[in-house]
């Protein structure tokens, strides 16, 4: 049955949700306070890069609108997604006002019991229960809250919507959790019914078992370097065992992006603040920082002192499809770069402006060509297919220098080698 949805936050989650339910036949009214991007989406214009967006924007263009006015959203809506960002404060705690501010105006309006809202956001464990509080302090205790966690991986987010591996519910009461799970039933996977706070933990759980995951096949691929062994091949048969899996071992230069570095750490605090000391997932962390900056020694063992060396960075994103460049390697990698005199030149095939706001210093190219000649040392940053497709024999000759950094295990070590590069990987060893 059509359901009236509300989506308060229209960025990458909150679009991809509400585009994603209209698609399923859903009334969907967005709400954001940015005027700009509320334009762009009446105008079938989506505000950020990710594969199938306007297509499906265009195709369920009569059920999904947004607006700037909270007020009017929630006259439209019965289940109401939150998916404001939730950013973390200095003790590691979220920073809930936004969502405090939806509470104040359900108050206003006098919400009637048909409200339920579903927090998309990934929040603390522990948020949902001081929402509850908080909507009982006001005189909302008809007013429903379920968690809801997101699983979306950017450029993929509209197939991890539509065909997910499971759905993830907690709630306080089984009449809102049903609401939200019918919403969901029509895509056949699992749905998993549980509290509150258990639901809230299996986002930052699963997120902080992934990137344990990537830490842990780059130590490996670190002391694949010391013994002689292929991290590639090892991955591989790790990952023939069912109990392991093939994914999410693929050794490189550290794992990015707006989840993965912020929910490793807000688990840890998390933790730290109930008392508990999470030391694998400090582990974690410092060995993915450290993962950015051993780029730099594998270019000083070749290159001696990086002074006025010349080095094109190829691939910025923090991983490929998106233009996203928040918690990018490549931003670590380049400041490094820059403090070691290096100078430091970079292409990207969507990311450019991004990375315009994010690193300063470097010069930007819109053309790998150009940002490859006459350099001393190109490092493959991230593994765009129009990056490794590249036709590199050439890359080669129109280098100054010879060095290749595969930051991401992309290209054949063998064919490097060949075109002339002293190929340097990630846990691999080049043929001499
Ligand atoms: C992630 C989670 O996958 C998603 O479930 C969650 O909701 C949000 O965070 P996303 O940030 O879009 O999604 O990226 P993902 O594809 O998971 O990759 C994260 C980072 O890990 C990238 O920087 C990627 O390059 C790196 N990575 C991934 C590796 O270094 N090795 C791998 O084997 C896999």
């Amino acid at each position: 049955m059509p359901e009236r949805i509300g989506v308060i936050g229209a960025g990458y989650v909150g679009l991809v949700t509400g585009a994603c339910l209209a698609s399923m036949g859903h009334q969907v009214t967005l709400r954001d306070i940015d005027e700009a991007k509320v334009r762009m989406i009446e105008g079938g214009d989506p505000p950020i890069h990710e594969d199938g967006l306007r297509q499906l924007m265009h195709e369920c263009r009569d059920r999904l609108r947004a607006t700037l006015d909270l007020g009017e959203m929630l006259e439209a809506s019965q289940i109401v997604f939150i998916a404001v960002d939730t950013p973390p404060t200095h003790s590691g705690d979220a920073d809930l006002s936004r969502v405090m501010t939806v509470l104040d105006e359900l108050e206003q309006i006098g919400a009637t019991g048909d409200h339920v809202l579903v927090m998309k956001s990934t929040v603390p464990v522990g948020t949902g229960e001081r929402v509850r509080a908080e909507l009982d302090k006001r005189g909302l205790e008809h007013v429903g809250y379920c968690s809801n966690p997101e699983f979306l991986k950017e450029g993929v987010a509209i197939a991890d919507f539509l065909s997910p591996d499971r759905v993830v519910i907690g709630d306080f009461r089984a009449a809102d959790g049903d609401a939200v799970a019918a919403l969901y039933e029509p895509l056949g996977a699992p749905i998993l019914r549980t509290s509150v706070p258990t639901a809230e933990m299996i986002k930052y759980a699963s997120n902080a078992f992934l990137a344990t995951k990537i830490s842990f096949i780059n130590e490996i691929a670190n002391v694949c370097e010391e013994v002689g062994a292929d991290v590639t091949e090892v991955a591989e048969g790790m990952g023939l065992d069912a109990r392991i899996g093939p994914k999410f071992l693929s050794a490189g230069v550290g794992f990015g992006g707006s989840c993965f570095p912020k929910d490793v750490s807000a688990l840890k605090q998390l933790a730290g603040n109930s008392g508990y000391h999470f030391q694998l997932l400090t582990s974690v962390i410092e060995v993915n920082e450290l993962q950015k900056r051993r780029v730099v020694g594998k270019l000083k063992r070749h290159l001696g002192d990086l002074e006025n060396k010349e080095i094109a960075l190829l691939g910025l994103a923090f991983k490929p499809g998106t233009d996203d460049m928040r918690e990018a390697s490549s931003v670590v990698l380049a400041a490094r770069l820059l403090a070691e005199a290096a100078s430091v030149r970079a292409y990207d095939p969507v990311a450019i402006d991004a990375a315009r706001h994010t690193v300063r210093g470097v010069e930007f190219y819109d053309d790998p060509w150009a940002c490859v000649t006459g350099a001393d040392a190109v490092v493959l940053v991230t593994e765009w297919p129009e990056i490794v497709g590249l036709d590199w024999p050439k890359v080669a000759q129109v280098m100054r220098g010879d060095v290749l950094v595969d930051g991401r295990n992309a290209l054949d070590p063998a064919d490097a080698v060949a075109a002339g590069f002293a190929y340097e990987g990630i846990g691999r060893v080049a043929p001499s």
